[in-house]
């Protein structure tokens, strides 16, 4: 630990007090430290352990690719990146067609923010206050939260506007609006008017890391519509939702949404190797048949990262786990409703498949959080933190970010263990009703 701590950085965080947790083994939902203590797995890590840890098939085609050809240029064709093309056009939504291979999400966004441009010519891209994108240079300027707000002096990219945000619970349109996903919508329609020069709307269909958002029903089909008539394209970043988080392959699939710009990562390979993919459209990839595609990295389509992808979407089938995830995901949402039955604190619980979240409250009336981003920023615990950590030591992992928890177990995730994360959230539960004002 020590040495992690002294030659390595924590990531989003202020370096002093980083005491992090040593983590030497991994099986199923599980996960064990160095003392042998053993931790339930409740939000897949970073929402990226969809199949669970030490999944023997993923595992295998690791091996087997790094025994017969660990890395290629780019610029070569391989086995492995056609198989992989083979299994990504019959799952993602219809129409897209094409494949660009990053290491990480963020890289994705990146691939979709330079291809929406250059294809469009235009420059302006609409995002939201309530999103996360990546961290570096164009996917931290199009992200709404406050790790963009950090990053700002370094990481300001001209051309991003802010959209309002498609949340009942904080409708930024009042609290008593009859239709706060209309108004939402509407306004993208009115900005693109006003700014001209959009070049794409980019959101995460479900918004992940800042409170699993699942926008009202007419909302994400409108926006389609919407971009649609103003010839401006849709980029789902669907590096989080996507992979049966949501109950579906991809979360625009609840909404029979087509996007021209599809990006994921994450649960692509279950996070046993680092892959991210950006999916375009056959109208955007032809236009590129005879313009500069100006983009490229050294590990594009690396063999390491696509093999495990082709052998995690085996699983998935192999598992059905997407129908499993809607099962499993039926009956988190029902014991996560009894929590909020039972303690003061629980302002709003919602969700969609296995991704939930579970917002604190210091008043139901008022719908004061307990933690704001500018407490956040200050790097002192919250009442949250706290609460983590008393599950840390009931033997649960859980992810809080500001005033809620963001639950997102595997997706293999048994119904035993579903009670386990919950009987502990259950308790911890008590800290934050000792808090309600
Ligand atoms: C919706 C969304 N987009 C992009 C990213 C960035 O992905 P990465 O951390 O792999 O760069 C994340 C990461 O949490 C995310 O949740």
């Amino acid at each position: 630990m020590d040495l992690t701590v002294r030659h390595t950085y924590g990531t989003w965080r202020y370096q002093r007090g980083w005491k992090p947790l040593h983590i030497v083994d991994a099986e199923g939902c599980y996960f064990l430290d160095a003392a042998g203590k053993k931790y339930l797995d409740f939000s897949s890590q970073l929402m990226c352990s969809n199949l669970g840890h030490k999944n023997k098939a993923v595992i295998d085609a690791i091996c087997k690719q790094a025994k017969q050809l660990p890395y290629v240029s780019p610029g070569f064709a391989t086995t492995v990146r056609a198989e992989l093309s083979k299994s990504l056009l019959k799952l993602l939504p219809e129409g897209l067609e094409k494949f660009f291979f990053t290491t990480s999400g963020t890289e994705a966004n990146e691939a979709a923010i330079k291809i929406a441009r250059l294809f469009t010519g235009k420059h302006k891209i609409i995002s939201r206050y309530r999103s996360y994108h990546g961290s570096t240079a164009g996917s931290i300027a199009a992200t709404g939260d406050l790790r963009r707000w950090t990053a700002e002096p370094v990481g300001k990219m001209d051309g991003v506007i802010f959209a309002p945000d498609a949340d009942t619970y904080r409708s930024p349109f009042g609290s008593d609006h009859p239709n706060p996903g209309i108004a939402s919508a509407e306004y993208i329609d009115y900005m693109i008017k006003n700014e001209g020069n959009v070049a794409a709307i980019m959101l995460e269909p479900v918004v992940g890391t800042n409170g699993v958002l699942v926008p009202p029903k007419e909302y994400l089909p409108m926006v389609r519509e919407i971009a649609d008539k103003n010839d401006v394209l849709l980029i789902a970043d669907e590096v989080m939702s996507g992979w049966g988080r949501t109950g579906e392959w991809f979360a625009v699939n609840h909404w029979k949404v087509k996007p021209d710009i599809l990006t994921t990562a994450k649960g692509i390979t279950g996070a046993y190797a680092p892959l991210g993919l950006t999916a375009t459209t056959r109208e955007i990839a032809d236009y590129f048949e005879d313009h500069y595609f100006a983009h490229g990295h050294t590990y594009e389509a690396h063999p390491l990262t696509l093999a495990p992808a082709v052998a995690a979407i085996k699983e998935y089938l192999r598992l059905d786990l997407i129908a499993e995830a809607r099962k499993k995901g039926a009956y988190m949402g029902k014991r996560l409703s009894e929590l909020k039955e039972k303690h003061e604190s629980v302002g709003d619980v919602r969700g969609i498949g296995l991704f939930w979240a579970v917002e604190l409250v210091k008043s139901r009336k008022t719908k004061e959080p307990f933690t704001n981003p500018k407490d956040k920023l200050s790097g002192k615990a919250s009442v949250l933190d706290r609460m983590a950590s008393e599950m840390m030591s009931r033997g649960v992992y859980i992810l809080n970010w500001l005033s809620h928890f963001v639950i997102g177990p595997p997706l293999i995730i048994s119904r035993n263990e579903i009670d386990q994360g919950i009987d502990a959230l259950d308790e911890s539960l008590n800290i934050s009703d000792k808090e309600i004002e």
